[in-house]
């Protein structure tokens, strides 16, 4: 990252993030000021400490300029105090803000999008990113107000003093700068290798607990503890390298001072033997010097700081920054159902960089109401063609309709309403069982929940759970059988009631006994209802008033089961191999 980008980055962050925070900030800048008065003061009552108490032996300076010391700490102390627990909050609330939008774009953006990125990745923006963000917009612009207001009174301090010496002592000033500016862009490099590496561990780990089970059946414990340390490794020696940049400034900047002082005490040395300068100007002098080298070196490394936020500030952007193409376009008008009559025209759709179109040409009609199975081969675009109605990908070319309308000139809210899908993956969440049926609508009764698992002959299990409705299911249900969990995500889309549902091979991974449990549950959840079927049972398409045959992605024969049988040659020899076999 360079220096015109870090530029616009924190341009923008300031615009959208830090603005809003300036009557605090103005706050904190007011206790910087008081900060930095204290720290002077306190370099600057060694002047008259010494000439009133120990050369003029002033009894009453005895006292007061013991209690000014105290009261200057004291200033310096507190400031500090409320001034950090501003840029705490402030530092919070922007992390907050920019955490709300990275998580508003991840729920807009595109299946495609978040497919092409691994989970992992998204969870270290949270955590790793925003925490560089943080220190940039808490410890960073503290740094900045309050170690260079520090410097600047002090710098006068040591000009009151003596001007010679104080001109003396800033050279240091242009040497630390330049030792300073090529550690930044460095740094800002290593900080996101560092992510990058913070992003393969979070998805590394979120594999090895997914795919526990996998591990320990192909006994590949060795093999991933393995890749744990290999990554654990690197995250280390990024970090060092990270951590190593970082302080790279600071024995540079000791020798430096080393020399600044040892030169300063020579040079002084001379002036006090000439009368020049008094030995209580000199020690108010010396400390002010002594105390100028902490900002110093604060603000000779505060731009590491600027480029490590603004490098994880543009990882956070660019997911903000990502746009859905699938998105609810302004103006449109909702999606009418009537019948819910489906049709497909010429349409084609291949997957983001593959070679080959998923379907083609792709054209039929369904009649609201009526059940149609879709057969073929697996990758034959089955899933393809149901996934493209609820828009979780746009044709190519073609258009869908819905009664009529063209599901892309409808509002997507009004579209994702009106359809339910029912798949293979099934998809709980870490809830109760009663929260993850009422994520169709979350308004429902009891008594609509209730009936909802009664249709789904899921009742009868539920009510021999723990806790009945309020167990909790685990992570992705985990604590239920495959068929328990599918019933459950049959009652979910029955509390939906939308008039279009979506089957895509949702008995497939079941046992013939739940099967038929399954099965009844989709009766009630199909009945009167437009369904578009994917299965490989064949009592499930026997029973399609409309069967479409696929075939690398086309379509290439329709009609019901007896016709195909005698008229398709793919459907008999599916039906004779496949079908027949469940
Ligand atoms: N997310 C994806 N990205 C790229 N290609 C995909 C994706 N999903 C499916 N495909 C490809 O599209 C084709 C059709 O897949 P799919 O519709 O899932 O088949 P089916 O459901 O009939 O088994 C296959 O060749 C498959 O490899
Ligand atoms: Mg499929």
């Amino acid at each position: 990252m360079n220096f015109a980008e870090l530029k616009i980055i924190l341009r923008r962050l300031f615009k959208f993030y830090v603005r809003e925070h300036i009557p605090k900030l103005i706050i904190a800048l007011i206790l910087s000021f008081a900060v930095a008065g204290g720290t002077a003061a306190i370099a600057w009552l060694l002047d008259p400490a010494i000439k009133k108490i120990f050369v003029e032996r002033d009894n009453t300076m005895l006292f007061l300029i013991p209690a000014a010391i105290v009261a200057a700490f004291s200033i310096k102390g507190l400031s500090l105090y409320f001034a950090r627990s501003i840029t705490i909050k402030v530092g919070h609330e922007i992390c907050r803000k920019l955490g709300i939008e990275m998580t508003s774009s991840v729920l807009s953006s595109d299946t495609h999008t978040l497919e092409s990125k691994h989970s992992g990745k998204y969870i270290s923006h949270f955590i790793y990113d925003i925490n560089m963000i943080y220190s940039l917009a808490s410890n960073g612009v503290l740094n900045l107000m309050k170690d260079s207001l520090t410097l600047t009174i002090l710098i006068s301090l040591m000009f009151y003093q003596n001007w010679k010496l104080a001109c003396f002592a800033l050279i240091m000033m242009p040497l630390a700068a330049i030792v300073a500016k090529s550690l930044g862009r460095r740094v800002g490099k290593v900080t996101t290798q560092s992510a990058e590496v913070t992003g393969n561990l979070s998805t590394f780990l979120s594999e090895i607990l997914k795919g526990s089970r996998m591990i320990k059946i192909y006994q590949q414990e060795k093999f991933e503890f393995g890749r744990s340390k290999e990554i654990l490794k690197l995250l280390m020696q990024k970090q060092i390298k990270m951590g190593l940049v970082m302080i790279r400034a600071t024995p540079i900047m000791e020798v430096l001072t080393g020399i600044i002082i040892a030169g300063f005490i020579y040079y002084t040395g001379l002036m006090v033997s000439t009368g020049e300068i008094e030995i209580n100007s000199f020690f108010s002098f010396l400390t002010a010097m002594m105390l100028a080298y902490q900002p110093i070196r604060s603000l000779a490394t505060i731009h590491m700081l600027f480029y490590q936020g603004g490098a994880a500030a543009k990882r956070v952007f660019a997911v903000i920054d990502t746009k859905p193409n699938i998105r609810e376009m302004e103006n449109l008008p909702d999606l009418k159902i009537s019948n819910a009559n489906i049709e497909y025209k010429d349409v084609n759709f291949a997957y983001p960089k593959t070679l080959e179109a998923a379907i083609k040409n792709i054209n039929f009609s369904i009649e609201g109401g009526s059940t149609t199975a879709f057969v073929g081969h697996s990758g034959a675009g089955k899933s393809t063609i149901i996934n493209l109605l609820p828009r979780f990908y746009d044709p190519n070319n073609g258009n869908v309709f819905i009664d009529k309308q063209n599901i892309s000139e409808v509002t997507l809210s009004s579209l994702r309403k009106n359809i339910s899908l029912v798949s293979q993956d099934i998809i709980l969440f870490d809830d109760t069982v009663r929260a993850n049926i009422a994520y169709a609508n979350l308004n429902a009764t009891d008594e609509e929940i209730i009936s909802a698992c009664e249709h789904a002959a899921a009742s009868e299990f539920i009510e021999n759970l723990p806790q009945n409705y309020e167990t909790n299911i685990g992570e992705n249900g985990i604590k239920l059988s495959g068929g328990q969990k599918q019933r459950i995500s049959i009652a979910r889309a029955i509390l939906k009631d939308s008039p279009i549902i979506l089957l895509d091979e949702a008995t497939s991974s079941l046992d013939a006994d739940s099967e038929e449990k399954v099965q009844n549950a989709i009766m009630n959840l199909t009945k009167n209802k437009t369904t578009l079927v994917i299965a490989h049972r064949l009592s499930t398409v026997m029973k399609a008033k409309k069967i479409i045959v696929l075939n690398k992605g086309q379509v290439v024969d329709m009609g019901n089961h007896g016709d195909l049988l005698k008229s398709s040659k793919i459907y008999k020899n599916l039906y004779d191999k496949q079908l027949s076999t469940n």
